[in-house]
């Protein structure tokens, strides 16, 4: 049984999170940490396997904190940090293993996986399109910035729509002379993403120190 620290416990995708960890018989959340649960938490040391984070970027400087005190893998699934955030993991992947991701789903793990065969004059011409529910609250999403990176295009080329309820929709279309070829990515329910942060807190246990992605797991 992999005992899990979880990090955002109450939003959207802690709670879907906890959704599947009930239905499985892998995984038990032995400690929950909200917005107002820090205090101590650092210096308690649960006994956890690995901390899994769907916080949001302000709470990256407690989650350093505790991941180096417990001394454990991290798996995170949050968006919107800064260059310095992300030097940041980057330098603590140094001591732990952390497999840090914008999306957890297999589908855009594929999606970059099929994206890095593309001829290089196509990804060039390439636009991408992401659509998530209002409350979102990084845009670009992290996934569409991802994907800008594989294909090395600017965020300009990327629209992004923030309306209804929409859990993440991505395409990505290539105008080429006389034909246009769009692939299209649809997460139809945030247990995706908490299924795959599931089973990459089993995959990064054995890990060496170092930073991780989907991509790495799915290969
Ligand atoms: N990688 C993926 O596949 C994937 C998929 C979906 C979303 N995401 C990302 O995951 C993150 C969470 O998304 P969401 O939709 O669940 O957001 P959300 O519904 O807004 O939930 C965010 C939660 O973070 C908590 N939080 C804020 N500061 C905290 C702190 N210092 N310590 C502990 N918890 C803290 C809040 O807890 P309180 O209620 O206690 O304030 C809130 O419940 C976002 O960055 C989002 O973009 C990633």
């Amino acid at each position: 049984m992999t005992k899990i620290l979880l990090v955002g416990p109450n939003g959207r995708m802690g709670r879907a999170i906890k959704d599947c960890v009930a239905k499985s018989n892998e995984y038990e959340i032995t400690r929950e940490l909200d917005s107002k649960s820090w205090k101590n938490a650092v210096e308690e040391k649960a006994k956890v396997d690995v901390i899994i984070d769907f916080s949001l970027p302000a709470a990256l400087n407690d989650v350093v904190k505790l991941v180096e005190s417990h001394n454990v893998p991290l798996v995170s699934g949050v968006t919107g940090y800064s260059q310095a955030q992300l030097q940041q993991i980057g330098k603590l992947s140094q001591k732990v293993p952390i497999l840090h991701s914008h999306n957890m789903s297999p589908g855009i793990a594929w999606l970059r996986r099929v994206l890095s065969q593309v001829p290089i004059e196509w990804k060039t011409q390439a636009h991408l399109i992401d659509i998530h529910h209002k409350e979102k609250r990084d845009t670009p999403s992290g996934t569409a910035k991802t994907l800008a990176e594989d294909l090395g295009v600017s965020i300009e080329q990327i629209s992004s729509i923030r309306s209804g309820s929409a859990i993440g929709l991505h395409s990505v279309i290539f105008s080429l002379p006389d034909e246009e070829l769009v692939i299209e990515h649809r997460a139809l329910s945030r247990n995706l993403f908490a299924r795959g942060a599931l089973q990459a807190s089993l995959w990064i246990q054995n890990k060496r120190p170092g930073l991780y992605s989907m991509v790495d797991m799915f290969s």
